[in-house]
């Protein structure tokens, strides 16, 4: 069951949420569940404004997933994926550091997700 950490200079302070197990729930939605206010427009991977940055916490490093092309195509755009790590999310499903909201389920991991509340401006 994973801890999830929001960080945000606009938040008084931050704000640890616990995601049942099996959850398959984007950050996104956690975060709007649990009103934390992080930026966002389309929902979908389109606009970029959910930009957040993902850090593993504790000793587990955080876990492969495929990043979707949307995603990727979205992080390329807002230059916000360096070309060895579209290659480690493309070949090793290793996450990068900046994620979209809309597009990151997070899994078994206990993870800090920082952002800045100016919408695509992790
Ligand atoms: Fe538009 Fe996430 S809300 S990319």
């Amino acid at each position: 069951m994973p801890n999830i950490t929001f960080s945000a200079p606009i938040m008084k302070k931050d704000k640890t949420i616990y995601a049942v197990a099996g959850n398959t729930s984007t950050i996104l939605a956690l975060a709007k569940e649990h009103d934390i206010p992080i930026p966002f427009e389309c929902g979908d991977g389109d606009c970029g404004s959910c930009l957040i940055e993902v850090t593993a916490l504790g000793d587990k490093p955080l876990m492969g997933m495929a990043l979707t092309e949307k995603e990727k195509a979205r992080l390329k755009e807002l230059q916000m994926i360096s070309p060895a790590e579209l290659e480690q999310a493309e070949v090793n499903d290793t996450p990068p550091r900046f994620r979209l909201a809309c597009q990151f389920i997070p899994r078994d991991e206990d993870v800090l997700v920082s952002f800045t509340g100016t919408p695509g401006g992790s």
